[in-house]
């Protein structure tokens, strides 16, 4: 019996030594770092890509980077995930010591691919990451960032570092990984085909990331296989005062949008309205840069998706 627990007792030392050897390994070390290499990339600048580009970035970059005092580009501390430590998001105008203005396009390329910055460092899960993104639209965020647009000229803001909580930094060993650059090219949608556009939409907008099941369980790469794939119930998403609000079921199922006419889609998604009331909380920002055509493409989409029976309750009436 003693030899038994003795047994036990050393079982118990060897299993306590691995895992306090592991968290303090996690904590020490941080978000983890990976190799880099950084693609040879030339984006030409022309008025259409920066357009394009600029439209694109307000619907994913805007909200996190913008200083809401200046309006500017130049970052801001973020506060919705207080679970994840303090989080900084940096200045992109381009200031060349504080903001981006040094970056080569293959470098900003890099980043918004993969997730890996210049320095090896991942950039954790809160900031956007574009697997799905058309090379074309990706020029235009580049040729964006690069051009002479008020938004984005230079100003000398200093970063504050992000200050990674155990969480972020155990979920970045753990699960989220740096995604492959691209080894093909990845084409417009059919400008035809307006399903097609809206699945673009669907996906290269990150909707799914919210609107899915988890963010845990959502599959970046492979959208579609994601946990409960646009059926709502995402349990992590705050608003600003920290409360929770879950997100709605997209799927075509009664307890989705399936009895929603494409006008009521449009407007909640362009302009955040329900039978003409401001009806949607933050986090879901309305996306008054997409068309009435691009919209209706994505609830087109939504028609043709797996209905999920899923009864989110939004705890409001
Ligand atoms: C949800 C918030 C969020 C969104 C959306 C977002 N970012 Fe970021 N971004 C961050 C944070 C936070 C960091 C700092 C990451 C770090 O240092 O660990 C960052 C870092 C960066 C950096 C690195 C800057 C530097 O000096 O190291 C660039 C470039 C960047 N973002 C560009 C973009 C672009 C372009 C988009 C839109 C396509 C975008 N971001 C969308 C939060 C966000
Ligand atoms: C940052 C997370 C997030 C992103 C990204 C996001 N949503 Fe949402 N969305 C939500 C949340 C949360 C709600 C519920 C808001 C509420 O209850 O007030 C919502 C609600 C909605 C609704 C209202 C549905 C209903 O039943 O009332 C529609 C429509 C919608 N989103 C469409 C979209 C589309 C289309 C995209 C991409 C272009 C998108 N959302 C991107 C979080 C998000």
């Amino acid at each position: 019996m003693k030899k038994v627990l003795k047994i036990l007792g050393i079982l118990f030392l060897v299993v306590l030594l691995v895992v306090g050897g592991g968290a303090l390994f996690i904590s020490v070390r941080g978000i983890p770092s990976y190799d880099v290499e950084i693609p040879k990339y030339h984006v030409e600048i022309t008025p259409e890509k920066v357009e394009r580009g600029k439209k694109l970035a307000s619907m994913l970059c805007v909200h996190c980077h913008k200083n809401p005092e200046t309006g500017l580009l130049t970052g801001q501390h973020m506060n919705d995930a207080p679970e994840f430590g303090y989080l900084y998001s940096s200045n992109i105008t381009q200031d060349k010591e504080h903001g981006i203005g040094d970056w080569t396009e293959g470098e900003l390329l890099y980043l918004l691919r993969t997730g890996i910055l210049p320095d090896g460092r991942y950039t954790p899960p809160w900031m956007v990451k574009l697997p799905h993104m058309s090379d074309e639209d990706i020029d235009a965020i580049i040729a964006f960032l690069k051009s002479d647009d008020p938004l984005v000229a230079p100003q000398a803001v200093a970063d504050q570092p992000c200050k990674p909580s155990f969480l972020a930094k155990f979920l970045c060993t753990v699960a989220f990984k740096p995604l492959p650059l691209p080894e093909k090219t990845i084409p417009q949608p059919d400008t035809n085909d307006k399903v097609a556009i809206g699945k673009y939409y669907v996906q290269s907008l990150d909707c799914f990331g919210c609107h899915s099941a988890s963010f845990e369980k959502m599959n970046m790469m492979e959208p579609e296989k994601s946990l409960g794939y646009m059926g709502g119930g995402n349990q992590s998403l705050k608003d600003l005062e920290g409360n929770q609000v879950v997100s709605s079921n997209l799927t075509p199922h009664k307890t989705g949008v399936g009895n929603w006419t494409e006008q009521r889609f449009v407007n909640a998604v362009r302009h955040g309205l329900v039978e003409g009331e401001p009806a949607l909380r933050y986090p879901m920002m309305p996306y008054p840069e997409l068309t009435e055509y691009e919209a209706s493409a994505i609830f087109a989409y939504l028609r043709t998706i797996p209905p999920i029976e899923n009864e989110v309750d939004r705890g409001v009436e």
